[in-house]
């Protein structure tokens, strides 16, 4: 079966159909630069554009970078204010001329999806999927079952939020080199291994890619540490695997 997901981001929009057979892109993914200010109604239309290059019509599943319940966008770090408190599943049901829309959290969306058909496949103990990237979200999974809307890339880690430090955008911005920025994941890694105990991290984003460079870095954590095998795509294969639980459970 087929669903469509898109994945909203700091920098591009994304989506593809999904084979949620096989947890993957049905076809190569379609990409259009986030508008600048990511006002709500601009990015709905944006959203349209990707859905509507595929000529699709059926379930969409679209991640949000921040808290999502009930469909409604609660914060906005990353993105122009104007997303607090959205209703951001009616509207862009209503963009999308009335389509089955789901909207989730982006790092739950990327979690759902490694916990199904990547690297956390058939691990029942505590599972954290941290996604870096503008930010750094995060998934945390016992059972198998996610705690939503989590928010751990905001701890506070040496007086700063941690996404402000080690983020890919902090790496760039500070042109920091893998060892530098690995040394601020690795504190990071034990903060959360502190609090939550977990038996596996999975680094997802775009650096899951480079795990050479970085994994190296990241010693003395009782936990294994592995990239995320969907990479960049986990968000749009959980966005649709997302949309198919809410048409299923409707
Ligand atoms: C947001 C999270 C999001 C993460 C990754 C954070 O700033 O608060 O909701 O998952 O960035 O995009």
């Amino acid at each position: 079966m087929n669903v469509f997901g898109v994945d909203i981001g700091g920098s591009g929009i994304k989506g593809a159909p999904v084979d949620l057979d096989r947890g993957d892109l049905a076809d190569e993914r379609y990409k259009v630069l986030t508008p600048h200010p990511a006002t709500p109604d601009v990015v709905a239309d944006r959203v349209k554009e990707v859905i509507d290059h595929f000529g699709w019509s059926g379930p969409v599943g679209v991640t949000y970078p921040g808290v999502v319940t009930d469909g409604t966008t609660r914060t906005a770090a990353n993105v122009d204010p104007a997303w607090k408190d959205v209703d951001a599943q009616g509207l862009l049901r209503e963009r999308l001329g009335g389509l089955p829309v789901t909207v989730l959290n982006d790092a739950d969306a990327a979690g759902v999806a490694e916990m199904t058909f990547g690297a956390g496949r058939g691990r029942t103990g505590t599972v954290m999927v941290l996604t870096f990237g503008t930010g750094i979200g995060s998934a945390v999974f016992t059972g198998g079952r996610l705690l939503t809307n989590t928010e751990l890339g905001h701890l506070e880690l040496g007086g700063h939020e941690a996404e402000k430090r080690a983020s890919t955008r902090a790496k760039e911005d500070e042109g920091l080199n893998w060892e530098q920025w690995g040394r601020r994941v690795r504190k990071y890694l034990a903060h959360l291994e502190m609090l939550f105990s977990p038996e596996l991290f999975v680094i997802g984003g775009g650096v899951s890619r480079k795990a050479e460079k970085f994994l190296p870095h990241l010693t003395g954590i009782r936990a294994e540490i592995v990239p995320a095998h969907l990479q960049n795509n986990a968000g749009i294969v959980g966005a649709a695997m997302a949309a198919r639980a809410a048409v299923e459970g409707a």
